[in-house]
This record gives structure tokens, C-alpha cells and sequence, in this order.
């Protein structure tokens, strides 16, 4: 008992030297050692600290911009957007700037005070691209968004409907849906799309396919590759902060009893 008291001492002391040295001192009780990066240094236990003091940490690292280009009924767009963007989004949303951009391959041509638009997959994907762009810009906040676009973009059985999709989703997520309407139905939506169309046409180098993926602003077929590959590795590489927890892949073959 006594050499091991005596022990915890010696650390102790020592402890307090070097802190001294470094112009902190560790004069607070264990509770408030992970209180700031001064008196974790201090304290010496900078490394037990480091996972909480992350979360107070300096200000945090810019999100990583990510835009995805695409339009409603395209397959390969779908796929995207359930197997990549969705499982990224709800393990790195915090670290995200999302950006969705539906127009695609589409095209447009002004008649009177109007613009018509042309989709790739028919009138029903027009009418896909509207519903999402008013979604977009009627719930604001692209986390309210991202969901019901995500629903709507699911819902296989109405994959060549995607209005019955989204009254289906509205309903399933408390959305209200006739706001959305009424702006896809009338000259706001029609003039919303054609931003749409602005930013795609805007795209450098242009888009030869859909989905176009752009990461802080910069298209490459080695980012559009990774993006397809493994979305989740590409965001948390490109992030410039300490990494959050959903970054580290789970390697645990056995699952410990706690
Ligand atoms: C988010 O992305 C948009 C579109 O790329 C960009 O204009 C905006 O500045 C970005 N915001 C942040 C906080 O990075
Ligand atoms: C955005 O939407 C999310 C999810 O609905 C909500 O939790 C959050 O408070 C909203 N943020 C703003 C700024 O409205």
C-alpha cells in the first residue's frame, strides 16, 4: 500500500515539473483535466482527452461541398442516390454540404414568358425534376429535403410516377404536399427549373452523363469514381477535420462484452 502511494506521488510530482515548464499548471482536480488543451497538456493526458476535446475543439473544419447533378427517372441516378448518397448522408451529414441539382440531361427552350422542358426519360421525369427542385426550395433546409427526395427517388413500384410517388412519401412523412404542388404546378416552379438549368449548363468541364458528381466544386473522373465506388471513404478523405467516428471502418471481428 505504502509504495504504491508513493508511486502515484512520484508521478504526480513529476507531472507537475514538466507541466510547470510548459507554463500550465495542472492545478485542477481530475474531473476538469479534459477541461481545454492547455490543461489536458498540462495534466499530461492529452491523449485520453483527445476524443472529448475534439468536440470542444477549435472551430471546426470547413464541410465538404458535394453536388450531385441528376435527373428524376434515371436509373443509374437512383442507384447513386440509395446505395451511396443516402447511407453517406446519414452517417456524415454534420461534415456535408449537400447540394442536389435536378435537371440532368434535360433541355429547355423559353416560349413567351415560359420555359418548356425536355427530359430524357419523358414528360414523367419533368414532371420528377420539378416536384424535387420545388421540394428543395420549399423545405429550405436540405435535411428536411434530402429525405422525402430520397423517398421519392425509392419508390420503385412508382417508378414511372413519381407524383404518386411523392403524395405516397408526403403522406408516410408528414410533408405537406400541395405547397410543393402548386409551386411545381405554376410559374414558380417552371422558373425555379430553369436555375436548374442554369447551374447544370454552368457545369466546367460540362456533364456528359448523369450522375455528375462534384466535390468543393471540382469535377474529375477519379472523384466521380470514387464517389460511385465508396462515398463515404471519399468524404471522410476529403475532410479536413478530425474525423468523426462513422470514418473509421469497423475492422472489430469479435464483439466485446462490456
Ligand atoms: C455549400 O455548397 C454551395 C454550392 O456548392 C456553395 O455555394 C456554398 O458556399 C457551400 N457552403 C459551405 C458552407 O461550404
Ligand atoms: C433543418 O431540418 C432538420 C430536419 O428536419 C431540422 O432538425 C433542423 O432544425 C432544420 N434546420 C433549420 C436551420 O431550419
Amino acid at each position: 500500500m505504502v509504495p504504491f502511494l508513493l508511486l502515484v506521488t512520484a508521478l504526480v510530482a513529476q507531472q507537475c515539473v514538466e507541466a510547470v515548464e510548459s507554463g500550465q499548471t495542472c492545478d485542477v482536480p481530475p474531473s476538469m483535466w479534459c477541461s481545454s488543451p492547455a490543461v489536458a497538456k498540462a495534466c499530461q493526458v492529452e491523449e485520453s482527452c483527445e476524443r472529448y476535446l475534439r468536440k470542444i475543439g477549435d472551430a471546426p473544419a470547413p464541410p465538404v461541398s458535394l453536388t450531385l447533378y441528376y435527373e428524376s427517372l434515371c436509373g443509374g441516378c437512383q442507384k447513386f442516390i440509395n446505395e451511396q448518397l443516402w447511407p453517406t448522408w446519414n452517417k456524415l451529414s454534420p461534415i456535408m454540404n449537400l447540394t442536389l441539382v435536378p435537371y440532368g440531361n434535360a433541355a429547355e427552350k423559353k416560349r413567351f414568358d415560359k420555359w418548356v422542358y425536355e427530359c430524357q426519360h419523358g414528360k414523367q421525369e419533368c414532371v420528377g425534376n420539378l416536384i424535387e427542385t420545388c421540394t428543395l426550395h420549399m423545405l429550405k433546409n436540405i435535411s428536411a429535403a434530402f429525405p422525402f427526395i430520397h423517398c421519392i427517388e425509392s419508390r420503385v413500384e412508382y417508378s414511372d410516377n413519381p407524383k404518386k410517388a411523392a403524395e405516397k412519401c408526403a403522406s408516410k412523412m408528414q410533408v405537406d404536399f400541395s405547397a410543393i404542388e402548386k409551386c411545381a404546378d405554376g410559374s414558380q416552379g417552371n422558373a425555379l427549373e430553369h436555375e436548374m438549368a442554369l447551374k447544370t449548363g454552368s457545369l466546367n468541364p460540362p456533364h456528359t452523363y448523369v450522375p455528375w458528381v462534384t466535390l468543393n466544386g471540382v469535377h474529375t473522373e477519379k472523384i466521380q469514381n470514387a464517389a460511385m465506388d465508396d462515398l463515404v471513404k471519399l468524404i471522410c478523405d476529403t475532410y479536413q477535420g478530425p474525423k468523426p467516428d462513422a470514418c473509421t471502418p469497423s475492422t472489430a471481428t469479435v464483439c466485446v462484452r462490456d
